[in-house]
């Protein structure tokens, strides 16, 4: 029930996740539904823009009705809605902005237009009650691998962003050419359990001196390249080396460049975000690191990390907290600036 506090009902959808959650005065989870199309795109071994899009118009409006059932509230009661309107695949964003638009304009609420990269942040919000601005953000996904100076809840500025591969991308790639299985994160994170991270010596690409960017093709390919040649030899792969050194590897560069940026920017927490927020290596390798600086580390649950409307909820809520609304003219955006409706 209400009980006075802000009701917000968020909207997701820009990659192959439809999702939709209900937050109480942003950081209070009320309900999430998320209905993923990983069994659908496995057959593909990648996302198929167009199939999830249609998938997207299939399951929203089930998704939307989930969530505020689970909720225990009625439409009436949403104050505001929240909607991803980009970075993604644009036929995806479409929907949720659609969806959002329609319901904003029939039950006569606001409406907010949420930029993806500042959800994954405001997953930490609803894990840690704590947490608040100034931070260092890291969001490592399938998409992206940026470090973000959080300077307030609604004040990013991205520090480095990967100048090709995503993280994600670079591990469900290689997982391919190895035929692991998609998406390849969680099998690689799975297998090098059980591998020994020094066992290939792959270089760690830090590029220049002082810079936040990343890249991680040139990685991927040297994986390839190792598997390729050790199968023309007629060797068997080591799976689970090779997955532990690959992973080890990107994690490194990761974790350094956080460091690095909360060192600079003189911060005194790091939050981790986005699906590969999840592997086991990088929350061990970062809490460690974070612990022997004395730094406060943060990290949403799994469920959080990958694509939710949580987390759109939780950013639609603060960035309604400084008027930051938008209007029916909303659109989704392919490509969009991090500091998109901040100012
Ligand atoms: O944030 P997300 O759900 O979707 C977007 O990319 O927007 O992230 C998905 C990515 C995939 O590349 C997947 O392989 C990766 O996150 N991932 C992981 C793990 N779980 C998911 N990568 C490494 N370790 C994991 N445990």
């Amino acid at each position: 029930m209400k009980q006075g506090k802000m009701i917000v009902l968020g909207i997701e959808s820009s990659c192959d996740d439809t999702s939709a959650a209900v937050t109480a005065d942003g950081r209070e989870l009320l309900s999430l539904s998320i209905s993923s199309q990983i069994d659908i795109h496995t057959l593909y071994g990648g996302v198929v823009p167009e199939i999830a899009s249609r998938n997207h118009l299939k399951n929203i409006n089930t998704v939307i009705q989930q969530a505020v059932d689970e909720a225990g509230i009625e439409y009436a009661d949403i104050d505001l809605i929240g909607v991803t309107c980009g970075p993604g695949l644009i036929g995806a964003l479409l929907v949720g902005v659609s969806a959002a638009k329609a319901l904003a304009y029939a039950l006569d609420k606001p409406i907010v237009g949420v930029h993806h990269l500042q959800g994954h942040i405001a997953a930490n919000y609803i894990q840690a009650p704590e947490l608040q601005p100034p931070f260092t953000a890291v969001v490592a996904s399938g998409g992206n691998t940026d470090i973000i100076d959080v300077r307030g809840y609604n004040d990013l500025v991205m520090l480095g962003q990967t100048r090709d591969d995503a993280a994600g991308e670079a591990m469900d790639k290689v997982a391919r050419v190895m035929g692991i299985g998609y998406p390849g994160g969680p099998v690689i994170d799975r297998l090098a359990r059980d591998g020994n991270p020094e066992a290939i010596d792959f270089k760690r690409v830090m590029l220049e001196k002082g810079s936040y960017d990343f890249s991680f093709s040139g990685l991927k390919t040297q994986v390839i390249n190792y598997v390729n040649h050790e199968r023309m030899m007629g060797r068997e792969i080591p799976k689970e080396d090779l997955a532990a050194s690959f992973q080890q590897a990107i994690m490194e560069v990761i974790v350094s460049k956080a460091l690095e940026a909360a060192e600079e920017y003189g911060r005194n927490r790091i939050a981790l975000a986005g699906g590969v927020a999840s592997n086991s290596l990088l929350r061990r390798m970062m809490e460690e690191a974070c612990r022997q600086r004395g730094l406060e580390y943060y990290r949403p649950e799994p469920v959080l990390c990958t694509d939710n409307a949580a987390m759109i909820a939780c950013a639609a809520y603060y960035k309604a907290q400084e008027g930051l609304f938008s209007d029916l003219s909303l659109d989704a955006y392919p490509v969009l600036d991090l500091r998109w409706g901040m100012e």
